[in-house]
């Protein structure tokens, strides 16, 4: 089983090692690696889990070309075969887990759409009734579903520090009020029409976290990841329920490893036993396959 925990090329220039993704320099454009490493609490794990980069890398692709009509990508192109300025013997080491894309100028804000009561807005919703500045009726439930999507920005917090939420004026600050107010409603788009095709497969997307750019015109690109587990929560529609906190589709097996053991949560994470490993490839693959309707291409 070819599981890939590091990139490491000669030749082309590593720009940036993410928690998940080694991404490289092609000049005007960028090489983006999905790897098989995994995190969970924030943490990344010693094991590769099997065919996750490549899951990872497709549902972006995927994702990209079915919300094309709602705004313009990054994505170039996933066979790296004969891409000019890749050397073939990269391109055919990646096959399935790389992107090459357009480079942009990222805007510093990340751009997170929700449709249920989660995480860090369930968090803020019990303190304060509201999210990033947004009032919400009294009473909800944790893992409710919204009445309608909410768009509620962060921060992007450099290496290790955690992003912030951010109210609307504050982002307004940031990047000027047309953009944000362009950025607010294509976001939306893309969830609403992600999550109800999402929802006919059986998976709920209770969020996810876009990011743009723009490109030499200025012109508004969505780029980085589009959709993937790593960018979202997904939940199964089956045995969802709100009330508490909801089984994560892709990440469930690891957590409830990790957390039946007396580990800290900090770095270095305990190794996962082969069993746990398995059956979370098998969801990555679910994912990919119900999404998409297709089969994977190893
Ligand atoms: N088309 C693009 N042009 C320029 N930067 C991009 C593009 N797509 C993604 N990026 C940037 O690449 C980085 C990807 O890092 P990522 O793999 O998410 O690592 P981390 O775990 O540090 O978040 C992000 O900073 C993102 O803004
Ligand atoms: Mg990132």
């Amino acid at each position: 089983m070819d599981i890939l925990l590091r990139s490491e090329f000669q030749g082309i220039p590593l720009v940036h090692r993410g928690k998940v993704r080694d991404i490289y320099d092609l000049g005007k454009h960028l090489l983006i690696v999905a790897t098989d490493r995994i995190s969970a609490f924030d943490v990344v794990l010693p094991n590769g889990i099997p065919h996750k980069g490549r899951v990872l890398n497709q549902i972006s692709a995927h994702w990209f070309e079915t919300l094309k009509e709602i705004v313009t990508h990054h994505m170039v192109t996933i066979h790296l075969e004969g891409f000019p300025g890749l050397p073939r013997s990269i391109a055919s080491s990646l096959s399935g887990r790389a992107m090459v894309v357009q480079k942009a100028k990222p805007l510093p804000v990340e751009c997170i759409v929700r449709g249920y009561l989660s995480g860090s807005a369930w968090n803020e919703y019990q303190e304060k009734e509201s999210i990033c500045g947004i009032s919400l009726p009294p009473g909800l439930k944790e893992s409710a579903k919204l009445d309608t999507p909410l768009f509620t920005p962060s921060t992007k917090a450099e290496g290790g520090i955690h992003d912030e939420n951010i109210d609307f004026p504050s982002m307004v600050e940031k990047v000027g009020k047309k953009l944000a107010e362009e950025v607010r409603e294509v976001s939306t788009r893309l969830y609403q029409q992600a999550a109800a095709l999402a929802e006919k497969r059986g998976i709920l997307i209770a969020d996810t976290k876009f990011e743009f750019g723009l490109d030499e015109g200025n012109r508004l690109m969505l780029i980085d990841e589009a959709l993937t587990p790593d960018s979202s929560r997904f939940w199964s529609q089956e045995g969802y329920g709100p009330g508490g906190p909801q089984k994560s589709f892709d990440k469930q097996f690891v957590r409830d490893y990790l957390l039946s053991l007396r580990w800290d949560k900090k770095p270095p994470a305990p190794a996962l036993p082969e069993e746990v490993i398995r059956k979370t490839s098998e969801k990555y693959v679910e994912a990919y396959e119900r999404l998409t309707g297709k089969a994977l291409e190893r």
